[in-house]
């Protein structure tokens, strides 16, 4: 099938490239021109692992136009930005501006796929605007950053909301290979589902922080704990990393979302705002106790800044708090991450120092604080790091390293060493 994907972010890009190696063809449209032309070039303006080589071995399949009247196919993904607006709730306006675009220019009937996270009823809203000109489709993504080539090819589920047999057909020949795993549901019901499983996924994570907090104060070891409870299969092991907490595009604004999703129909959601409480109290729980260690300044080497490893994607990472705290302690920073640094820059300017590796970092600290866990940082090697250190202390952000008995080792949830 030909099938257009409006706005080439982090979920259009992989969404379209995923199903060119369906075997679609596939028309980008964006309205970021140089973001076209960086495309067209075969390259991709964000870190996925993945996505390039795929994007390269469909390319003959793979059309990026920057004019949306070049991109009207018979299926049209819109995969536009919903960022928080300034009281939290999700800004639809870009899908509803490009929905009014194309329902000028479509000449016949069109379904319209909605992979964007948009509030319960915005799909009914978007199909009052095509009228019978389209069916509109709800086809929220679960997919995590640095590893959304594989979730969107080894989906738990595909959910698809339609509202007629038309729809289900359509969407089955556009998933057919994955047609195994489609769970076709109500429109609203998918549009609920995507806010729900993010909502569950973040609670979820400030609920195993709390108990590690708990935990350090009673002298248990969250990590035995995470697996005594994640043993249970209505648990489950995963996203029970205990840790500085979530950050990211997607779980800081979806929940605050859901709040207000909850506002507007008159349901307090009481869990939700638990969910973020902790979250937030985390970071500063974390920067206090390097803080109350050091006492007045030092020199901290940072390893980690993206919200997490595999990404370079530095919105709403806990390093930056964690950073801008101790940057007003006037404590003195360097630091190291991978992939992240360029974005770093632009949300740090000059007031920290960008270390070229882990040990260009490390070199002169009073400490090492990490922040995100990296694989590089599984092999720091220690017999140099305790030597070009000041101090041999470490305040692990993730529970992530194994440093040998003569560092100072403080991680989240842990009981002392
Ligand atoms: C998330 C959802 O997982 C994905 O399904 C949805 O489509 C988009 O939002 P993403 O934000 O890319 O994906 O990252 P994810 O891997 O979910 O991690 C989110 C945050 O939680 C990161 O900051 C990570 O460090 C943190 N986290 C994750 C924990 O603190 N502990 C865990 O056990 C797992």
């Amino acid at each position: 099938m030909k099938i257009s994907i409006i706005g080439s972010g982090y979920v259009g890009l992989t969404t379209g490239i995923c199903l060119a190696e369906l075997g679609h063809e596939i028309i980008f449209m964006d309205n970021n021109k140089e973001k076209i032309e960086v495309l067209k070039k075969l390259e991709i303006p964000i870190y996925e692992p993945g996505l390039k080589e795929l994007l390269i071995k469909n390319k003959d399949r793979i059309k990026f136009v920057f004019d949306i009247k070049e991109a009207v196919s018979d299926v049209i993904f819109l995969c536009l930005p919903t960022p928080p607006n300034n009281n939290g709730e999700a800004d639809i306006n870009s899908i509803i501006q490009v929905s009014i675009e194309l329902a000028k220019i479509i000449k016949n009937k069109k379904t319209i796929v909605v992979k964007s996270t948009v509030p319960v009823g915005t799909c009914e809203k978007i199909k009052q605007i095509f009228g019978n000109r389209a069916n509109v489709v709800s086809n929220p993504e679960f997919l995590r950053e640095g590893y959304a080539v594989y979730d969107f090819m080894n989906p738990d589920r595909i959910v698809i909301g339609v509202g007629n047999d038309e729809a289900k057909r359509i969407m089955k020949n556009v998933y057919e290979k994955l047609k195994e795993k489609i769970i076709f549901m109500d429109i609203k019901s998918a549009e609920m589902t995507k806010y729900a499983a993010n909502a569950f996924l973040a609670l979820k994570i400030s609920f195993i922080n709390e108990i590690a907090n708990l935990c350090e104060k009673t002298g248990a070891n969250i990590k035995n704990v995470k697996v005594g409870i994640g043993s249970d299969n209505r648990i489950g092991m995963s996203f029970l990393n205990a840790g500085i907490g979530w950050g990211g595009s997607c779980f800081p604004k979806d929940t605050l979302a859901l709040i207000k999703i909850g506002e507007k129909n008159g349901v307090e959601m009481k869990i939700v705002k638990a969910a973020i409480d902790v979250n937030i109290k985390q970071r500063e729980m974390f920067s206090k106790k390097i803080l109350n260690y050091y006492k007045d300044k030092a020199k901290i080497a940072i390893l980690g800044l993206a919200f997490k490893p595999n990404t370079d994607d530095m919105r709403d990472a806990p390093s930056i708090d964690i950073i801008n705290f101790l940057l007003s302690r006037n404590f003195e920073i360097k630091a190291y991450d991978p992939k992240a640094l360029k974005n770093a820059k632009q949300i740090f300017g000059e007031k920290i120092y960008y270390a070229s590796d882990i040990y260009d970092a490390l070199k002169d600290s009073d400490g090492l604080v990490l922040l995100t866990e990296w694989d590089e940082f599984k092999n720091i090697d220690w017999n140099i790091a305790r030597k070009i250190m000041n101090k041999k202390i470490i305040f692990d952000g993730r529970n992530f390293l194994k440093p040998p008995k003569d560092f100072e080792y403080y991680g989240i949830g842990l009981p002392k060493e």
